[in-house]
């Protein structure tokens, strides 16, 4: 096996910049280099403020930036020095020609992997980090044995990652398992040696697993479609404890003393969100039916049918307490966000719930203190449709805290489970409302009996007694 002492790492986003950031800081003797065609990107990873918010990123990054962690546009120079290099591109559904809607589409895997059989100067390890369907390494193999010059070897692995953002660094610094697929020839296995010995500086060993290429990115999927499923679970229940009195939370804690069920992702909330579980789901769905299993693909796309009853049935909640009208009623959200801890938005329930809300003519004013302006109104417009910005602009506020947003509000929707949401002063924003003041809490994170005392009217998510 060969010893790694240079790192290129292709795509600076959610995944290539922390988890590369977390190498080179537990690796001190390994030069990493970040590489992005995104100028702005890589120039804001250059910069004092970084393209992505993750807690405990921007220390390791100020601390090996310029050390051992460069970031680059320079993509053929880090191809060319490094001797393993990351595949962190992005992966998004296709949204046209076959598979549109399901598929992942592998043009931005299939363009770096063209690049790095055409510059290549010596030989490389491969690291597929993307999630990809099943079969991608054998591809990528194809690709750099039909491109590259002669006497060079190419060993492709696959390295999936596992992080959550909003707790991307602890993930990365103590993280359940690592996965290494490879090849069962000696090649192959010396090329997984070679990573498992980068992982070693600070994994515990037993915690580093070998499979075959296959099961490893078969893994990546199986396991985003479990974490899913269990939280449609949960949230398909939340509708049965709103009509019988049952309480969700309750329900959640003791199914999750069972040691064989486990406390983790049973939290009803309003939906969940995300650029990974829709995303490997569909995939999934379309990898069963690929292999004419249409059981199989009919059973993970209920996970995903569930999500969106889930979004669509709390947002009719909201305007059938609301007299079923919200047209021109000031609505606040709170949390656009995917989650808390993040800015990103990408498949956010928030946005789906705001654009139900502009469906019904209602003022809506949003507060996250991570999302900017510009990426919510990105977010809530159409591309394309005539008019739709200026139209977002009239019915849409983006507000500086979750006081302003609130004022004069006659609903309140907690669309993400920020902790300072749980710190307002509720008696003041009660105050400031007009009546009767709703509170709809899409993530069960207030205590709706203090609430009702101040005298909101509160709905929570699968609590049977609302309002
Ligand atoms: P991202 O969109 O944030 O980052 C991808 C980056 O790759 C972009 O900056 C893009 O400019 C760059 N890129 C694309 N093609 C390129 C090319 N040919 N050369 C150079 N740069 C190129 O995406 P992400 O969230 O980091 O996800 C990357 C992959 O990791 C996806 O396959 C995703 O499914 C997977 N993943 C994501 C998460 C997550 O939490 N976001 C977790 C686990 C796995
Ligand atoms: C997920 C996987 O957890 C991670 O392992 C994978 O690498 C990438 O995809 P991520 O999407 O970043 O990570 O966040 P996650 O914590 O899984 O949350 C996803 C969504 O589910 C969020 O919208 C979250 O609010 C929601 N969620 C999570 C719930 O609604 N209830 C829960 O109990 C847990």
């Amino acid at each position: 096996p060969i010893k790694v002492t240079k790192i290129a790492c292709i795509g600076a986003g959610y995944v290539g910049g922390p988890t590369c950031s977390m190498i080179a800081h537990k690796c001190p003797h390994i030069q990493v280099t970040i590489v992005d065609m995104n100028q702005e990107r890589i120039d804001a990873w250059n910069s004092d403020t970084l393209p992505i918010y993750e807690p405990g990123l921007e220390e390791v990054v100020k601390k090996c930036r310029g050390k051992n962690l460069f970031f680059s546009t320079d993509i053929d120079k880090a191809i060319i020095e490094a001797d393993l290099i990351f595949v962190s591109v992005n992966t998004p559904t296709k949204k046209t020609g076959v598979g549109a809607g399901y598929a992942a589409d592998l043009f931005y895997v299939e363009s770096c992997t063209r690049r790095i059989a055409s510059v290549a100067t010596s030989s490389k390890i491969v690291v597929e980090k993307s999630t990809v369907p099943c079969r991608t390494a054998q591809s990528m193999r194809t690709i750099l044995e039909a491109n590259s010059r002669p006497g060079l070897r190419f060993d492709i692995l696959s390295n999936p990652e596992f992080l959550a953002e909003g707790t991307a660094m602890s993930d990365l610094d103590k993280p359940d398992r690592v996965l290494i697929g490879s090849l069962s020839t000696p090649e192959g296995r010396a090329a997984q040696t070679s990573l498992i010995e980068v992982y070693s500086n600070w994994v515990p060993k037993e915690k580093v697993i070998g499979t075959g290429l296959w099961s490893s990115e078969l893994t990546k999927l199986a396991a985003n479609a479990i974490l899913a499923q269990r939280i449609s679970s949960i949230n398909a229940l939340s509708a049965i404890c709103e009509v019988t009195g049952a309480d969700v939370d309750e329900v959640a804690y003791a199914c999750g003393l069972d040691s064989r069920i486990g406390p983790k992702f049973l939290k009803s909330s309003v939906g969940f969100g995300g650029s990974c579980f829709q995303k490997d789901i569909l995939n999934l769905v379309y990898l069963s039916e690929s292999l004419h299993l249409p059981e199989v693909a009919d059973y993970w796309r209920q996970v995903i049918t569930m999500n969106e009853y889930q979004k669509s049935r709390f947002a009719k909640t909201v305007v059938s307490s609301m007299f079923n009208t919200i047209t021109n009623k000031k609505l606040a959200v709170l949390g656009f966000a995917f989650k808390k801890d993040t800015g990103d938005t990408r498949e956010t329930p928030s946005a789906t719930v705001c654009r139900f809300f502009r469906q019904e003519n209602a003022k809506i004013s949003i507060y996250d203190p991570k999302v900017s302006e510009k990426q919510i109104f990105l977010d809530l417009t159409e591309p394309g449709v005539v008019d739709d910005a200026a139209a977002a602009k009239k019915q849409v506020t983006v507000c500086q805290s979750a006081m302003e947003a609130c004022t004069g509000a006659e609903g309140i929707c907690i669309l993400t489970e920020w902790d300072e949401f749980k710190q307002l002063d509720w008696p003041a924003i009660y105050k400031s409302m007009a009546k009767p003041a709703m509170v709809f809490d899409g993530r069960g994170i207030l205590e709706a009996d203090k609430l009702r005392e101040i005298g909101f009217k509160v709905f929570s998510i699968g609590k049977g007694v609302n309002l």
